[in-house]
């Protein structure tokens, strides 16, 4: 059965959050460098406008993630499929995610990532569906909190289609 989009949040709200969010984070970090790690592919947009709206000097850097057995049946078994390049030992880090479903990822991630001593370690997502929570994750920064839909766009896949969205959409069965 063909799908169709449902507009969700629009560009201009996403871009309009984003901004907000850069200028809290900017001021909750005075000082650099902030070394912003996006978990990909799905954060890559995210990262991209939110690391603009960051006036605090910040490196970019990149972790690849899987998981198995997501979904009804999670078994919670992730792995590391590209590690960071450089040490993030000594320095503040904040985690930048599309969405945060079950926590597993970042249940995962954030244990990793502790055991490399940062200075500190925060997370900031753009999407949070809080009623499919199987691991609690303390979240320090949160654009939009979401009921339980499936949603694509803006980073956000369904079988690596529609990331290139600028608007957050909703799929629907037509
Ligand atoms: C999605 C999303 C998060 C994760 C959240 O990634 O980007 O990383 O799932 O789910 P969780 O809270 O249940 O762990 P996905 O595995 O779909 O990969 P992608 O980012 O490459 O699309």
């Amino acid at each position: 059965m063909p799908l169709t989009q449902r507009v969700f949040i629009t560009a201009e709200q996403i871009q309009n959050r984003v901004r907000e969010m850069g200028a809290q984070i900017s001021a909750d970090y005075p000082e650099g460098p902030i070394y912003l790690i996006a978990i990909l592919k799905g954060a890559f947009v995210f990262m991209a406008d939110l690391a603009r709206a960051i006036k605090t000097p910040a490196r970019i850097e990149f972790i690849g993630i899987s998981s198995y057995g997501r979904g009804k049946s999670s078994s919670g078994q992730v792995k590391v499929t590209k590690d960071l390049d450089v040490s993030i030992e000594g320095h503040h880090v904040l985690v930048v995610e599309d969405i945060v479903d079950s926590g597993v990822t970042l249940t995962y991630l954030m244990n990793l990532l502790k055991q490399r001593r940062p200075k500190s370690l925060q997370i900031a997502t753009l999407l949070d569906k809080p009623e499919r929570r199987l691991r609690p994750v303390e979240v320090a920064y949160v654009g939009f909190k979401i009921p339980d839909e499936f949603v694509v766009g803006y980073g956000l896949d369904f079988a690596e289609d529609y990331r290139n969205l600028s608007d957050i959409c909703v799929l629907a069965e037509a």
